[in-house]
Order: structure tokens, then sequence, then C-alpha cells
């Protein structure tokens, strides 16, 4: 089957993996890893969630994939075994008779007492609200325009909303869990974890699927078949009631497509992912029986020693000089292996039970208005709580035996131990010294397999934002810009948005009286085709699993997906620049190959901008606020005189001006991505201001328009060649154009 070479590269792209590469790490990179593999689950997961920009978090990646995907791990299922040429009904009929059985023990899960199902749902929910992330950067420089791609980005635009965050699947399953009274923090927030009572085996479950999200252009397989038996399956909406974000026809359809493209190890690949999934939500659903079993059964005693154990750790020296048996409180719940048994053995007996007068006791007194422990507890606690002492007053006196929850913890130290001794062979201590911008583009490109590149794209991306704060006090000349500093507010921001768009962009317009030679023609196009191979790429990492509770985060996205057709190939902008290219009998490799260094066809002049655009885009945490004014400036180049012309002269020659023309209406300023730019700014620093307060938002803003200028940096060329030099600037800018 065809697959990714060093060849020119042709529509469609058919790539079903990228070529298998080593990955390579620096050795402070590896060091660091070490250390985030050694912490545990909770930590892991939660590391896996916040640095999305680290080197060490794609190597600690790297590891839990081989750790989960490794043949001792996979063992178990041999049950799942299936002939190697299984064609996607023959997997369906499989993960549907695993669905079946499943869904049996989800319905008896769904018809357990309120409190215990609460306690499943919230077990459960860190998988339900994290399913989906491995397509948050399957689309991406070195995938785009893959068939099998743009469907799995199809299914992304679908589960987010198409557009609105408040229909994306993660806000739905929110809600169900809210109805079932589970309320839980961002999945990003520093307590979420803790709030949804993870076991370990579930952090560890969420580690694998956030492992994948940070590499899946390598994991393309996989991507596919987690992607599959995770949607077909259902748990999530098997246990909520909710209906399918994606139907099972809808995944079907994208592994038959996916099958379709495969070789014969992508398809052991893709097979080895779909056992391990099944694996993984049959263990995860067992886990759920088993805690929810546990909890219908758990006597009164083991209940409130949950309750004690839950709050004890934060009790500090609340207690004072309270003594509970002969040990003072702060001092027993300062104790990690405090004996619950025993303390509730002495707590029973103790003064603060006894009954008093009115028919309470003072310990039932101190959790009411007015008493000190008014508050700690919520209402289910506190009823649990007075349930106890009314048989511990009516002389009940029970051994008291607590077991601890282990639920889990068995299948967590396995996981646990593969992730521990996870060697890949392919992973290979280098650190990076690109020889040239060739080079460069290509490792960048390709993140996934030189993450050792990235602190020298952070340091590059910050550079050129210094840079070009030059144009603070210089860029109101510019040809095509003005990033001239101005203080915001948003009609400061609207007005200047619409000066440079109508005064630089598109009232300068006259139609070309004399079209250049096609050579000519051409040749100015390939100035562009670097960048426009990598079109979106600037936000391609924006909006990511734990960043999209801004507003800011979703407009953003729907740029994106705007940029890549949604998915549909025929609107997608890659698709659009290689037919461009191809009209005008340009042949490349494509960009993630190796053989793309050497191409001859495209100047190196525009290199510096196109590694830009891929430096700042690697940090979408770090550069937040420069993506914003870049996102800017760059829609706002997408329409007016220069597109125009080129048009013109691409029509003149018989080439295709589809490139061209879908920007002329997209990026346009009415609506269209050059309005939306800004109105994106404006919420963003809307809520800093609300959040923050009008001095922080005047800090950010600086940092917004450093962006800005970063783009006008490499547009206006003879504007600073004027100004270093002190002479006049070039009468024809567009000579020195190189975007
Ligand atoms: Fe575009
Ligand atoms: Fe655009």
């Amino acid at each position: 089957m065809p697959t990714t070479s060093d060849r020119t590269f042709d529509l469609p792209d058919t790539i079903a993996s990228l070529p298998e590469r080593p990955f390579e790490f620096s050795r402070s990179g590896w060091d660091r890893a070490a250390a985030i593999l050694s912490t545990g689950p909770d930590e892991l997961f939660q590391r896996l969630l916040h640095e999305q920009e680290s080197e060490s978090t794609l190597l600690a990646s790297r590891r839990i994939i081989a750790a989960f995907l490794s043949p001792r791990s996979a063992s178990a299922a041999q049950a799942d075994m299936l002939p190697e040429d299984a064609g996607a009904d023959t997997i369906a009929a499989h993960v549907t008779t695993v669905r079946r059985v499943l869904a049996a023990t989800i319905d008896s899960l769904r018809h357990l007492e309120p409190d215990v199902r609460e306690a499943v749902a919230r077990q459960r929910a860190p998988l339900g609200l994290l399913g989906g992330c491995w397509l948050d950067v399957v689309s991406q420089p070195a995938t785009q325009p893959s068939i099998v791609v743009n469907r799995l980005f199809a299914h992304h635009w679908a589960q987010r909303g198409e557009g609105n965050p408040q229909g994306s699947v993660h806000h739905l399953r929110r809600g169900a869990l809210e109805r079932l009274g589970v309320y839980l923090p961002d999945i990003a927030a520093a307590d979420f974890l803790s709030r949804a009572q993870a076991r370990p085996l579930t952090a560890l479950h969420g580690c694998l699927y956030l492992a994948l999200s940070r590499l899946p252009a390598n994991f393309l397989p996989e991507v596919v078949g987690v992607h599959y038996v995770f949607h077909a399956l259902g748990v999530d909406d098997l246990l909520l009631g909710t209906p399918p974000p994606l139907s099972e026809a809808m995944v079907r359809e994208a592994l038959a497509e996916y099958l379709a493209l495969a070789g014969r190890s992508e398809r052991r690949r893709l097979q080895a992912a779909i056992r391990l999934t099944l694996t993984l939500e049959r263990e995860h659903v067992a886990m759920l029986a088993e805690l929810g079993s546990r909890r219908s059964e758990l006597s009164l005693e083991s209940r409130v020693a949950e309750v004690i154990a839950r709050h004890a750790p934060l009790a500090g020296r609340q207690h004072g000089a309270v003594r509970v048996g002969d040990r003072l409180l702060s001092e027993a719940f300062g104790d990690p292996d405090l004996d619950l048994a025993a303390f509730l053995t002495a707590f029973r007996e103790s003064g603060y039970l006894q009954p008093s007068g009115d028919g309470t006791c003072r310990f039932i007194r101190a959790m009411k208005f007015g008493g000190p422990m008014f508050g700690i507890f919520d209402e289910r606690e506190a009823a649990t709580f007075r349930a106890w002492v009314a048989t511990v007053q009516a002389g009940e006196r029970p051994r008291i035996e607590i077991s601890a929850n282990t639920v889990g913890d068995e299948q967590a130290e396995r996981w646990s131990a593969a992730i521990a001794r996870s060697a890949p062979a392919d992973v290979v201590v280098a650190e990076a010294s690109p020889r040239d911008d060739r080079e460069l583009f290509y490792r960048l490109v390709n993140i996934e397999n030189f993450a050792n590149t990235l602190p020298l794209a952070a340091e590059r991306a910050a550079r050129c934002f210094e840079e070009a704060e030059v144009l603070f006090t210089h860029g109101a000349e510019g040809r095509y810009t003005d990033a001239s500093y101005f203080d915001y507010s948003p009609q400061a921001l609207y007005e200047r948005a619409e000066r440079v768009y109508w005064d630089k962009l598109v009232n300068p317009y006259e139609p070309l009286e004399e079209i250049p030679d096609r050579d000519e023609v051409i040749f100015r196009q390939t100035t562009y085709h670097l960048t426009y191979l990598i079109d979106g790429a600037w936000i391609h990492r924006t909006g990511n699993l734990g960043r999209s509770e801004r507003e800011s985060d979703s407009m953003l996205f729907a740029i994106y997906a705007d940029e890549m057709g949604h998915g549909d190939l025929r609107k997608n902008h890659i698709t659009l620049t290689h037919l461009a290219m191809g009209s005008m009998g340009i042949e490349l490799p494509h960009i993630r190959d190796a053989a793309f260094m050497a191409q001859v066809e495209l100047p190196d002049q525009p290199y510096g901008f196109a590694i830009q655009q891929l430096c700042m885009c690697l940090f979408p945490d770090r550069f937040y606020n420069e993506i914003l004014g870049y996102n800017l400036a760059i829609e706002m180049f997408g329409a007016g005189e220069v597109r125009l012309h080129e048009i013109q002269k691409l029509r003149h020659h018989g080439f295709d001006p589809c490139y061209e023309q879908a920007h002329l209406t997209i990026d346009n300023f009415s609506a269209g991505h050059t309005r939306q730019a800004a109105d994106i700014i404006v919420s963003y620093l809307d809520g800093i201001g609300r959040t923050l307060g009008d001095a922080v938002v005047q800090e950010e803003w600086r940092r917004i328009w450093r962006g800005y200028a970063s783009f006008a940096y490499f547009l206006e060329q003879p504007l600073l060649k004027k100004v270093a030099s002190g002479s006049e600037a070039s009468d024809d800018a567009m000579a020195d154009l190189v975007i």
C-alpha cells in the first residue's frame, strides 16, 4: 500500500502511518522525563495534561505508550485476537459482542442506590471528560492533508460542538454528571483528580490517552484503533444515559477507510490498539462494578471512616487541644498511618458522642450552624455521621473493621510496573543542532520525533518577538501593516484593524495592466508556497484538552477548523495549496519527508518566516498572547491587493487560483477570519479585565501586539532596512515580500 516516502508527493494523501523514525531527546529532557515517570499516577496524569510544551512530556508519553502496548502487557488480550486481514465489519462484530457484555454490567450499575451510582459516575468522569483528546493535534503540518487525518478531524470538529462549545461532548458529559450529583472542577484544575476520587487505575488509563494525544502523528494506527473502540463501546454514554457523540456507523466508516489504506504492519498496529482499548475498557468497567458493590456493602463504620480519611489531611491544627482517647486530634489526623478502626472505637466512647438533653451530642452540635465544624462536611457526609451516631447512642457496638479501598490497585500496579520498565528502542539521546534552516524546518514539522529541538524553538520565537518591537516605533510606515504601538481599548483595536485593512490592503488595489511572464509569476508564487504548506499551523495546538475554558480558545479552534475545511478535503487549505502548485507543475516531496530538505523548487528566503510560525505554535501556552496578535496579522493579509493581483496573474497563465480565491472570502473583515481574529483579542482581554483589572490588560495587550509586529517584521523588510540604514526604502516593496 502507498506510504510516505521520499518521492514526490501527490494528492490524495494516502498515508496510514508516518515512516518509523527514532525519537530524539536531549540528556536533560531524558532526566526530567525519568523524574516525571517516577511520580505516582495522579502526578503523572497532571503533568501530561499540563505540560504540553515540554520535551520531557513527549518522552514520558513515548514510554507510556510503549508500556501499554508491550506484548507482555497485552498477553491478557488473546481472546481479542482477530484474523490479520479482518475488515471493519469483522472488527465491529467483535467489538459489539464485548459491548453487549459491558452494557449488562453497566446497566446494573445504573440501578444502584443514588449515592453509589454517583460514586461510580464520579470514578468514570476523568476518562469520559478526556475522551477524544487523542484527536487534539492529530491534524498538524506533518499529517495534512491525509485522508485518514481529515476524517478524524471531522470527528474532532463534531465532538467539539462544531463551533459551539456548549454542544461539545465535554460539556454534555459534564451536564449529565451534574444531574447525577457529580460536580467537578475543570479537568486541568489542580484538585480535579482528588475531587473525582480517582483511583490510581483511572489515572493510569487517562495517562495512556493523554500520552497518545501528545504523539498522534507517530501513532496514527493506534489513534484510529483507540478511537474506534472507545466510541463503539460507548462506556460513558451507557453509564450516563447520553446519546453517543459519534455513532458507531461514523466511527466504523473511518475504520474501514483506514483499513483500505493500511499495509500489513499498520493493520497489526491497529489491531494491537484495538485489543488494548478492549482490555482497558473491560478493566475499567470491572473496576466500576467492584467499586459499586464495595460501596453498596460498606458498613456504616467504614463509610464514616472514609469521610474522616478524606478530611483528616486537611484538618491541620484546627482541633487545638481536642483529644480522643489519649491522643490529640491534631496529632492523630496528621498521622498518615492512622488506624481508623481504633480511632472510631475510641471516638464512639468519647464524651463527644454522649447523648445530651436535646437528643443530640457535642459532635452533632459542632456540625450545626454556629458550631466549629459547620460547613466542613457536605450533606451526604453529615447524614452518614448522624446515622452512625444514632446507632452508637442506641448502644450498638459492632466490631469495627475497616477495609481499605484497593479497587483496581492490582491492575494499576501492573501498569505502573510496565511504565517503570518501559524502554522503547527507538528513543535516542542527542542534542539538537540543525545545520541550517532547512533541517530546522524539517525538525519542527516532525517535532514529535525531534522534541530535543523544542528549547531551540522557544528561544528563536522569543527572540523574534523581542526584535519585532522595533516596529512599535516605526511600524506606521509599513506597506501592508501598521505595527506602531497604541494603548488598548476595543475601539482602538477595531479602528486600527479596519484602517490597515482598507487603507493598506484593500483600497490600494488596481488591476494590473501588465502581467509578468509565466516564470516570474511562478517564482513569486514559490515564495509563498512554503507558508501555504503550513497554513493554519500557528493555531493548530491551541484549545487542547484543559485549555478550552476561555471563549477565545474555541474561537481560535473554529478558525483552525475552517483552515482544515472541517475535515472536508475539498475545502482543506493544504489540499488547495497542492492543487495550486500542481497546476504550475511544481513537484515536491511532502514537508514531513527528509527529502524535502533538499527540494529545489522553493527558494530559501521564506524559510525564516515559516520557521518562526512553526516555533511559536509549539508553545500555545507560553506564547498565547503573541499567537493572538499574529493571528490577526496573518488573517488580515489573506485579503486584499496582494491576493487580487496573484489571482489575476494566475488566471492569466491558466494556473489554479483556488488557494488565493478561498482566502479572499474566508479572511474578510465583515465576518471572516480577520474580524474573528479581532473579536478573539477583545474577548480574551475582556476576560483579563474582568478578573485581573485594567493594568494587567495593558501588559497582556503589549504581548499580543508583539505577535502582530512579529508578522509585520517579515513582511516589511524594506521598511526595516530603511530604519536600519536611515536611507530610503525601495519603491518596490514587493521585491522583498517573502510570504
Ligand atoms: Fe488558510
Ligand atoms: Fe484564514
